[in-house]
């Protein structure tokens, strides 16, 4: 018995050890030089690793807007061990997997340490997400984690999550996603535009004064907030307060990181709540509704057949607004990077408007801010290509290597803002479940790359340079921390 708790407990150490040194390679990645980027991001994008199962608990907390958006990286200060918390906390689903090492292989493979399927060619990703009988799973609350105080405050929040259409299949998927559509279709994105346009133009303005700006602090953040917010329709004089509650509602995802504490998770519960009574507040002043907005649409079809209850508003806007704002967000930032580090982008951009188009669209394949969808799990036996997916089995789909897949783009390492179509990038996902707000991130992305690469503005790219890697809180979001640019004379 001695024997065997020596063992298990050597056996964690090493444990430990190996995911701290494997995500310490995986998120340290530097960008040296700008002229360097695409080698440099090249070479990144094969550190990326696969992590064990249990991360796919924090991906799916991420992704129905859940998990805490913090973003963890060294210039804001957070400490690094929230990393190490994260790669060796367990799923119960994912025991024992801890020494897990997935191989980067082209295709798909079953990986018996990750105990899962790992997708990662591009033809099978698009399968994968296109099978119906691939569901994403609502994986259960890790109970080992929490006392059962916690657990017992943070199963209704988690619960909310079964009313998005995330986590939703079939008929009700279809509701949800017919009742939200509305201000996220090519059209409605469209009359957007002037809004992101004018905000992205006043923040740059704002940073004038200066000579310098920060993309994702001054210009991608706030926008975003303040769009993602018209969106989804609450007044400018309740704005505040209403990203407070989001936030702090997300908070539940700090799950064993050190920043969790039962305060939080009360803190949490406290804001969806509050949020709730918010979104009634707002429905009974319909006409003060930002027009076109999520909530203005769901107030004049109140009591329609299908209509969405008022608990599902308040759950989907506060989703919608915290899966708009944290992903777009390194969008956003990529974009900005992989045009301005390089000067004959830049000076093609700032003779032809349509050029920024290519940007973000080759972006979005060449660093893609999603390293991967959300879990599946197989809902019975099914076939991809030669492989056997069996009933019961997980499938983790790496879109950051599908995007590369030299099967489908021709040099898939290089980036090519001119690249003819060889297919969407994966960045949004395909299938039933592709991205809701796909029109409107990448109107965002487009509207401040071009607000930026106004000639008369003469923005440059600033030092220090961006390092990419993985969000700690959001492991399925990977992007640059900080983008710093110069301002000319106006
Ligand atoms: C660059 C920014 C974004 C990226 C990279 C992104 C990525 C994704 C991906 C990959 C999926 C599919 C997940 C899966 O199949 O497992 C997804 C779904 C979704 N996204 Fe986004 N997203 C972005 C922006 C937004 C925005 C602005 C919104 C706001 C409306 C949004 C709302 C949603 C919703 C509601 C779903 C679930 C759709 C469904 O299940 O039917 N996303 N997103």
């Amino acid at each position: 018995m001695g024997i065997g708790i020596v063992y298990r407990v050597g056996r964690k150490v090493l444990g430990v050890l190996a995911t701290v040194a494997r995500s310490e390679r995986a998120l340290m990645a530097e960008v040296l030089a700008p002229r360097q980027g695409n080698a440099v991001l090249r070479r990144q994008v094969a550190r990326v690793r696969h992590e064990p199962t249990e991360r796919a608990w924090f991906a799916a907390l991420s992704a129905s807007g859940c998990a805490s958006q913090r973003v963890c990286t060294r210039s804001t200060g957070a400490p690094r061990r929230s990393h190490i918390d994260i790669y060796v906390w367990r799923h119960p689903m994912a025991a024992d997997l801890e020494q897990g090492t997935a191989r980067a292989a082209q295709g798909m493979h079953f990986d018996a340490s990750l105990d899962c399927w790992v997708v990662d060619g591009y033809a099978e990703a698009v399968a994968v997400m296109r099978e119906p009988a691939l569901e994403i799973p609502l994986l259960p609350l890790p109970a080992a984690h929490l006392a059962d105080s916690e657990q017992a405050t943070l199963t209704p929040l988690w619960k909310q999550a079964m009313d998005t259409p995330l986590y939703s299949s079939g008929k009700a998927h279809r509701r949800l996603r017919a009742q939200l559509r509305g201000p996220f279709t090519h059209d409605a994105v469209d009359r957007w535009r002037p809004t992101i346009r004018r905000v992205a133009d006043a923040a740059i303005d704002a940073c004038t004064p200066c000579g310098k700006l920060e993309v994702i602090e001054d210009v991608a953040g706030p926008l975003l907030r303040q769009v993602m917010a018209e969106v989804v329709g609450i007044p400018q004089d309740r704005r505040a307060e209403f990203d407070l509650l989001a936030n702090a509602s997300m908070d539940a995802g700090k799950l064993a990181t050190p920043q969790w504490s039962s305060a939080v998770l009360v803190e949490a519960a406290r804001a969806v709540e509050q949020l709730g009574d918010l979104v009634h507040d707002l429905l009974g002043r319909a006409d003060e509704l930002p027009t076109g907005s999520v909530l203005a649409r769901a107030a004049a079809r109140r009591g329609a057949d299908g209509g969405l209850s008022e608990s599902e508003l308040a759950t989907n806007v506060r989703s919608l607004y915290t899966s708009g704002v944290y992903t777009t967000v390194f969008l956003v930032a990529s974009a900005a990077y992989l045009l301005f580090c390089d000067e004959d982008v830049l000076r093609e951009a700032r003779r032809d408007d349509t050029v920024i188009r290519g940007v973000v669209h080759e972006t979005l394949r060449y660093a893609c801010p999603a390293v991967e969808t959300n879990i599946r799990r197989a809902t019975r036996d099914i076939s991809i290509g030669m492989q056997t997916i069996r009933r019961g089995q997980f499938v983790r789909t790496a879109v950051l290597y599908a995007n590369r897949d030299p099967q489908r783009f021709d040099a898939p390492d290089l980036f090519d803002h001119r690249r003819p179509s060889q297919g969407p990038s994966l960045a949004y996902g395909v299938g039933p479940h592709v991205c809701l707000g796909n029109h409107l991130a990448t109107a965002v992305a487009e509207e401040v790359l071009r607000a930026l690469a106004q000639p008369r503005r003469d923005v440059r790219l600033d030092t220090p340079h961006p390092t990419f890697h993985r969000r700690a809180a959001i492991p399925v979001m990977w992007g640059p921390d900080r983008v710093h640019l110069k301002l000319g004379p106006n």
